[in-house]
């Protein structure tokens, strides 16, 4: 499918599933190639559930562990500037190797409270993966150790994200159509 509609609004393909695989692929081995010691993956829900499930299949460090925490920030195509936890982390995590794995990176907002969440635990180290980057919407200095794709200023559907909710089950990401 070349498009599809959302709620009515029309969405065409940006980045296809081959490219999307091809860049999971390449980020998971430069995680493997760090070496870091008993990694906890820390997956943030929802939007990042299928790109969490294809990083961990092709990570081969021993004793990798993941997690999820549950934010939400975003109401229809547009950040609402304020984050709301919905499920939070529940084990003890002080002294881990942390790895973030997010969606999408847009204003940071989410990222910020994520770390500031994580500092309050005394974790050992924080990294962090994205899959997408949106560098001309990005409000924070907080650096991104690895970035799948930096992509415009574009609203983007698919592969785990969503339109209010629908669209996270397709294969492809993506855009809307002007
Ligand atoms: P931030 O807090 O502004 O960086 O937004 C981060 C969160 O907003 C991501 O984890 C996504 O869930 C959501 N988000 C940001 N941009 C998009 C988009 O283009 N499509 C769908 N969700 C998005
Ligand atoms: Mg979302």
């Amino acid at each position: 499918m070349k498009t599809v509609i959302l709620h009515n609004k029309t969405f065409e393909v940006f980045i296809p599933e081959t490219e999307i695989s091809a860049i999971v692929h390449s980020m998971a081995n430069q995680i493997n190639n760090i070496g870091v010691k008993d990694p906890l993956f820390i997956a943030v829900m929802n939007g990042a559930f299928l790109f969490a499930a294809d990083i961990m299949r092709n990570i081969i460090i021993p004793n990798a562990e993941i997690s999820f925490i549950k934010l939400s920030s975003y109401s229809g195509t547009e950040t609402t500037g304020k984050v709301n936890q919905l499920i939070g982390i529940s084990d003890d995590i002080s002294g881990r190797n942390i790895i973030i794995l997010e969606d999408i990176v847009d204003t940071g907002i989410t990222l910020e409270k994520i770390i500031s969440l994580l500092e309050k635990e005394n974790v050992a180290d924080i990294k962090i993966a994205a899959l997408l980057f949106k560098p001309d919407a990005y409000t924070k200095d907080i650096s991104i150790d690895y970035i799948g794709k930096s992509i415009a200023n574009d609203f983007v559907v698919g592969y785990g994200l969503d339109y209010d909710e629908i669209g996270r089950n397709l294969p492809h990401i993506y855009k809307l159509k002007n």
